[in-house]
């Protein structure tokens, strides 16, 4: 797909309700849940074999940048949005997208020596996404020195628009950041996490295919 280019004073992309976005139709991605038998715990595997998680089945990607930030948004429909979390048997809404860091990197969650970069919102945190990197299932941790990334989130008609926003190459940038040019081809994939089912770590939705993603020149 196209990360269209929109020019500064287009309006702001960082609202996921800006009137911007309607001029950008969505792509669809379709949604799986991540495989039982790959949850690195016994217990999980146990617990859920028959369970049903992953229930979301479909997200909407629209991708723009304007030369200096880059702004992803992502929409699918919860009926019943969780952004509280009271007890810790409760969970919250979230998303992630996922960028490779190398080029051999696969999209669960990477493998050693060839990692990925997590871009993660939850309904119950503040604006700022954390940063992860994973090396593989069960390793993903927070990365150091991240550069910021910044998240906008709307619950309305029952769904959720999330939208993720960065600079395009932020300066210093290690191997552990992503970072995009102008032109440049990318490739990204998504999960979502339902906390009203429960949903949390591994137990979610995702995209089981890259989405080709290239920044217009
Ligand atoms: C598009 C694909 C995926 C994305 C964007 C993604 C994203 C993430 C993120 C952001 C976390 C950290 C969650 C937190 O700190 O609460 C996480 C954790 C986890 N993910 Fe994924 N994930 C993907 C695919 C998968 C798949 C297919 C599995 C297979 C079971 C999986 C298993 C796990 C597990 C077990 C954890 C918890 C342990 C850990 O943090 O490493 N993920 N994932």
């Amino acid at each position: 797909m196209r990360a269209n280019r929109v020019a500064g004073d287009a309006g702001e992309p960082g609202d996921p309700g800006s009137v911007l976005w309607s001029g950008f139709p969505a792509r669809k991605v379709g949604l799986v849940g991540a495989p039982v038998g790959l949850q690195p715990s016994k217990y999980v595997q146990g617990k859920w074999r028959d369970g049903e998680f992953g229930q979301t089945r479909a997200a909407g990607l629209q991708v723009v940048h304007d030369g200096r930030e880059v702004a992803f948004r992502l929409e699918w429909e919860c009926a019943r949005p969780v952004s509280v979390v009271r007890d810790n048997d409760e969970f919250a809404d979230a998303a992630a997208l996922l960028f490779p860091l190398s080029e051999s990197a696969p999209l669960m969650m990477g493998a050693e020596g060839a990692p990925v970069s997590l871009w993660h919102w939850r309904a119950d945190r503040g604006k700022a996404a954390r940063v992860n990197v994973a090396e593989g299932i069960g390793t993903s941790r927070l990365q150091g020195r991240a550069v910021g990334v910044e998240t906008q989130a709307v619950h309305a008609g029952g769904r959720w628009s999330v939208v993720f926003r960065r600079v395009l190459a932020p300066q210093g940038a290690g191997p552990e950041t992503v970072s995009f040019a102008v032109g440049g081809r990318y490739r990204v994939a998504v999960a979502v996490w339902s906390g009203a089912g429960s949903e949390r770590a591994g137990l979610k939705a995702f995209s089981p295919e890259w989405v080709e993603l290239e920044l217009e020149a």
